[in-house]
């Protein structure tokens, strides 16, 4: 199969209609998108992933009058919704009968957002069905942020590529479920737990580890480039490799002094949204060059911070 890269939101809802794949922009990353209702496109996602089958998909609809034809909504859920969508943010709720189990993994449970990019609104408003997409990435790489990124993964693999430009935000949407008196944030992302605690009075909680593989980013290696990748003081890792070609990869002070390092700096100015923005391209960039390892530090928790780190922390190398 030829993967075609094209701005026409026509031949894309055509494709779909057909039970194809189509890689879609939104404002996080882009996704692999197909019909959500249709269990031969749903098994496509998953194939062309290569994703385990107990991974279950994000809904994609267009609004918000849309979300009780495939979930049950509580008031602080539609609060959210009202507020935030189409947004960066996910909401987790009970699931009807509507969805078909596979999207959802098996799970009782169902994840919808709107995404926030005006191409993918005007084709998601074509279709008579949600879009389930996860990242439009192999299982396990770095999620990608531009049309050219999800060439490089899937290429051959689906039929076309809506190219909306370099994602806005970068980071995948904040996940998160109303639960009794308080909120679990099951994801971080561009939406802060202060965000939602503003707009619900709920206070906001990580959910426990026990919660099993539905849990959402419980796998332990993701958005992982192939070079080892650690993270700590950055002064201090460089000494650890002496005879190594490094790869550093800084919020906003230069490293390109020392000897064997190339210095990537997401944020000269210390913007944290700016450095979340760069943060996937510049894995996908050094991850592509001969380097040893790529040394990385601990964000700031602020803002964005806390979901570029919890992204840094799932990409470091793991001894097996
Ligand atoms: O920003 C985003 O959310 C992007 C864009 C494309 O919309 N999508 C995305 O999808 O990041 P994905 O599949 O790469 O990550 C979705 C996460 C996974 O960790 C999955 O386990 C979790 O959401 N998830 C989806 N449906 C769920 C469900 N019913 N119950 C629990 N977790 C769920
Ligand atoms: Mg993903």
């Amino acid at each position: 199969m030829f993967t075609e890269t094209g701005i026409d939101v026509k031949k894309a809802a055509e494709l779909l209609r057909k039970e194809e794949l189509v890689a879609i922009p939104t404002e996080t990353v882009y996704g692999l998108a197909g019909n959500a209702l249709s269990e031969t496109a749903v098994a496509k996602i998953y194939a062309a992933k290569n994703r385990p089958a107990f991974n279950p998909l994000i809904l994609h609809v267009s609004g918000i009058d849309q979300i009780e034809r495939y979930a049950i909504a509580d008031a602080h859920s539609l609060r959210i919704a009202g507020a935030l969508m189409p947004g960066p943010i996910t909401l987790l709720l009970p699931k009807k009968d509507t969805v078909p189990d596979l999207t959802t993994a098996g799970s009782d449970k169902v994840a919808i957002r709107i995404p926030n990019h005006p191409l993918t609104l005007a084709l998601l408003k074509q279709l008579d069905f949600p879009l389930a997409a996860p990242s439009a990435n192999p299982s396990g790489y770095i999620s990608p942020t531009t049309a050219a990124h999800v060439q490089e993964g899937l290429h051959g693999k689906i039929a076309y590529i809506l190219d909306g430009g370099p994602a806005s935000i970068g980071l995948e949407s904040t996940i998160c479920e109303v639960s009794g008196h308080r909120i679990l944030l099951h994801r971080a992302g561009g939406i802060t737990a202060a965000a939602l605690t503003e707009i619900t009075g709920l206070e906001v909680a990580l959910p426990e580890a026990t919660h099993g593989p539905h849990t959402p980013g419980q796998l332990k290696s993701h958005y992982a480039p192939n070079t080892p990748l650690f993270r700590g003081n950055i002064e201090g890792l460089i000494g650890h490799y002496p005879d190594k070609k490094i790869a550093v990869i800084s919020f906003s002070k230069s490293y390109a002094d020392r000897p064997q390092v190339s210095s990537y700096v997401l944020s000269p100015s210390g913007n944290l949204a700016e450095a979340a923005n760069k943060l996937f391209a510049t894995l996908r960039e050094v991850d592509a060059q001969q380097f040893d390892v790529i040394l990385t530090e601990v964000f700031p928790e602020e803002g964005i911070g806390p979901a570029i780190n919890d992204r840094l922390d799932r990409a470091q190398f793991l001894h097996k």
